[in-house]
């Protein structure tokens, strides 16, 4: 019997997620002769019933470009935004999964989608996701697609920032996504060769920073690469950090209210970057310029390494598909891949483990962690 599959885009965009769409729908239709639909925008367009045919030449040309041809949304099924209001649109999607008879709805997304699939799960649906997003923070996959390109960008931007921090003997504190975890930044902070790498998972010591810098212009090299993931924090931040949260996990457990993990990225990183670089021109009597790479680590065209992760995970989801076997997260594992129950991965984050190798290469090499 054929079976049919409901396709979708969640989360912020990455490179390769054409490929993955290119890989579930092709491997579907060609090899397993099922059908295939895109819901636009995510959860959003699966609640408004919004969909894109990929049955013709929809799934051709589309390996090496990025973004998303079917749209994203950070809109959860759960807390949709509609009239105004946040309402629960669970039974309206679960509706529309049953009104277009499908055998399965493939989720492609990081961590927040990830739970958001389990609830479906949870409501009776066929839900199978993959692990994309640029910051390589889903747990239980050796690596989620989107990341090696952004790594690409963001190496490339401090092996630019170098030259000119050296011509000017300047500080240039560069600004890296990777949400809260510093796989973005402590990675293209070693491949560009950064004098300093600053992740969440360490928090840092501005004097610290700033005795490593001085400690290079002493040594004739008056200039210095300063890689800064977005989440970083310093020492103190950290602690004021643990005082609210125990504060609030109080507060919570009085009301009886259930704490509910936030999703939504930030808006303060920026300023964060901005006052650190300020603090180390002071410290150190070097200029100092800041550089937020920003989305342009989500754009562009995928690199090869996540062409090829996109189309080996979105195939072998369809194998899945072809199996019956739904409810799970297809994972990257060496070559292969691995089926992991959404229970498993659902609400947790891979951070870096502060004595992970790639920590310990940078430290070896004479980069200053911050701490
Ligand atoms: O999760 C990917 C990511 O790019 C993070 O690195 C970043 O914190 C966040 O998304 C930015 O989200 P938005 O595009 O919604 O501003």
């Amino acid at each position: 019997m054929t079976k049919y599959i409901g396709i979708l885009t969640s989360g912020g965009d990455s490179p390769g997620l054409n490929a993955a769409i290119r890989g579930v729908g092709k491997a579907a239709l060609n090899h397993y002769g099922m059908q295939i639909i895109g819901f636009r925008d995510g959860f959003r367009g699966l609640m408004e019933n919004r969909i894109m045919r990929l049955d013709g030449g929809e799934l051709s040309d589309i390996l090496t470009r990025g973004g998303t041809i079917l749209g994203t949304s950070r809109d959860k099924p759960h807390r949709m935004p509609v009239g105004g209001k946040l309402l629960d649109m669970t039974d309206v999607i679960v509706g529309n999964y049953h009104d277009n008879h499908l055998d399965a709805l493939v989720c492609l997304g990081g961590g927040g989608t990830q739970k958001n699939a389990l609830r479906l799960k949870e409501k009776g649906l066929n839900v199978i996701t993959l692990p994309k997003t640029i910051d390589n923070d889903v747990a239980l996959t050796d690596i989620t697609f989107g990341f090696d390109t952004a790594l690409g960008i963001a190496t490339d931007a401090i092996d630019r920032l170098h030259s000119t921090a050296h011509s000017h003997h300047r500080i240039i504190v560069v600004e890296i996504m990777g949400h809260r975890a510093g796989w973005l930044a402590l990675g293209a902070g070693i491949a560009g060769g950064a004098d300093v790498i600053l992740i969440p998972e360490i928090p840092y010591e501005v004097a610290s920073i700033a005795e490593a810098i001085r400690e290079r212009s002493r040594r004739g090299k008056p200039f210095s690469i300063v890689a800064i993931a977005e989440g970083a924090i310093s020492k103190q931040e950290h602690a004021d950090m643990l005082t609210a949260q125990k504060k609030k996990a109080n507060s919570k457990q009085k009301s009886g209210k259930k704490a509910e993990a936030e999703d939504a990225p930030e808006t303060l990183y920026a300023e964060k970057t901005v006052r650190l670089a300020k603090q180390l021109e002071l410290l150190t009597g070097l200029e100092s310029r800041i550089t937020i790479l920003g989305h342009l680590q989500r754009g562009g065209i995928p690199s090869a390494a996540d062409r090829l992760l996109a189309t080996r995970l979105g195939t072998a989801c369809t194998d899945l598909i072809h199996q019956g076997h739904y409810g799970v997260m297809v994972a990257a594992k060496g070559d292969g891949t691995r089926a992991v129950k959404l229970e498993e991965v659902a609400g947790k984050v891979k951070t870096v483990p502060p004595d992970h190798p790639w920590v310990l290469s940078a430290r070896h090499v004479g980069t200053n962690m911050g701490d």
